[in-house]
């Protein structure tokens, strides 16, 4: 089994990529992704799982990071030019225990496969998102005003993909 990403598309356009889409990493991330999942592929009984924007009550993620931000600062910018479906690191463990059971018995459904939650945001609604749950959990933030701008007013030196909508 092993876990891909969106990041082995180029990220343009607006239409949700499908398996068969033609590949085209933007960075290195994308590149060693779409490298595992060439590798996974020599093994005849193989699952390869494209997520995105994965998040869990456990470790590092956007949710997370927006909760510890909107606590420290009043102000912030998120970006609201990239699109893509928050995923749920349980929908991911769910979905791979019944394929795994299912491959099982039927072999022949090895392959690669999107998965993700329905739905497409932006970062920006996403964070607005977060803090309207905090706040009705009764979670005291510090922000008051989120800002929506463009990706490029965080420049990397690692590209991202805009479109990073999966079918
Ligand atoms: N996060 C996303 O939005 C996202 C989206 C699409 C795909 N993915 C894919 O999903 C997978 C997990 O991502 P993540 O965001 O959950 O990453 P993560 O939080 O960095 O977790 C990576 C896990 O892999 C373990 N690990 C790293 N190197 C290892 C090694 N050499 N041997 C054994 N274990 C090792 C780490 O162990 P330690 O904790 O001990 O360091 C950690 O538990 C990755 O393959 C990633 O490409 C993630």
């Amino acid at each position: 089994v092993h876990y891909s990403t969106d990041y082995v598309f180029d990220g343009s356009g607006e239409r949700p990529w499908v398996e068969s889409d033609q590949t085209a990493p933007l960075n290195v991330y994308g590149e060693t992704k779409l490298a595992g999942e060439h590798a996974a592929e020599l093994c005849a009984r193989h699952l390869i799982f494209r997520t995105s924007w994965v998040y869990a009550a456990r470790g590092a993620n956007f949710a997370k990071t927006m909760l510890r931000v909107g606590k420290e600062r009043s102000e912030m910018s998120v970006i609201n030019d990239q699109f893509g479906a928050p995923t749920g690191a349980e929908l991911l463990a769910d979905c791979t225990a019944h394929a795994i059971r299912t491959a099982q018995g039927k072999p022949e459904v090895a392959g690669l496969y999107h998965l993700i939650a329905s739905g497409t945001t932006t970062w920006f609604d996403y964070a607005q998102r977060v803090f309207a749950k905090a706040r009705d959990a009764g979670v005291e933030l510090a922000v008051t005003q989120v800002k929506a701008v463009p990706t490029s007013a965080f420049p990397t030196p690692a590209k991202r993909p805009h479109n990073s909508r999966l079918d």
